[in-house]
């Protein structure tokens, strides 16, 4: 099994376990867990890491649980391999977030080229957003589930206040509902599942 193969399975473990946790407690958790299964690795054709994204994945605490701990683990195994992406290249004035926020995607539709392994069913990414920044509030029309797997953050979704999500936490946002994530002293990497419209575009508020 190589880096790829073992980021993709540490992935469906933690997707898996939430599953046989919470059954229902989470949205189409199910057609993840069944795309995880079912995906054709391709292996991203340009490798991209910047030195950022190194030293965050080696800044953040790892985390208690072992199937959290184990995606960590695979996730800085495979990071300079992988093809971390700006998704705010086109916002000149966010430069503060585009210095500190990275996305590699896991599983994407055929349209997302940077993608480790391609499904229509749902994508899956990783993202690694540093201390002390804010990812302000956007929204998108794909209904989303995120996962904290290491870091301890503020997350805010619709009307409600930010509140402190320990890693293991998980967050639903329904279509086009605001959410905002806002670190601390800790970066943030986080699973992000997509589950529906999988070629929407995430916008700022
Ligand atoms: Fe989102």
């Amino acid at each position: 099994m190589d880096q790829f193969e073992r980021l993709l399975q540490a992935a469906k473990q933690v997707i898996r376990a939430e599953q046989e946790r919470l059954a229902d407690g989470l949205p189409d958790v199910g057609k993840a867990v069944t795309t995880m299964e079912s995906v054709a690795l391709q292996r991203p054709a340009i490798s991209h890491c910047p030195n950022r994204v190194g030293e965050l994945l080696a800044a953040v605490p790892s985390p208690s649980e072992p199937h959290l701990a184990g995606l960590l683990d695979a996730v800085r195994d495979a990071a300079p391999v992988l093809q971390w992406t700006d998704p705010y290249a086109h916002e000149p004035d966010q430069q503060a977030l585009r210095a500190g926020y990275f996305v590699t995607t896991l599983v994407g539709s055929r349209a997302r080229t940077s993608a480790l392994a391609f499904d229509d069913n749902a994508s899956v990414f990783l993202t690694v957003q540093a201390p002390h920044l804010l990812y302000p509030l956007h929204s998108h029309l794909a209904p989303e589930l995120y996962c904290a797997i290491a870091g301890t953050a503020d997350w805010k979704k619709g009307d409600q206040p930010f509140e402190s999500k320990p890693p293991g936490s998980w967050m639903v946002h329904p279509p086009w509902m605001s959410h905002a994530m806002q670190t601390r002293d800790e970066p943030l990497v986080a699973l992000a599942i997509w589950t529906a419209d999988l070629d929407s575009i995430a916008t700022l508020d």
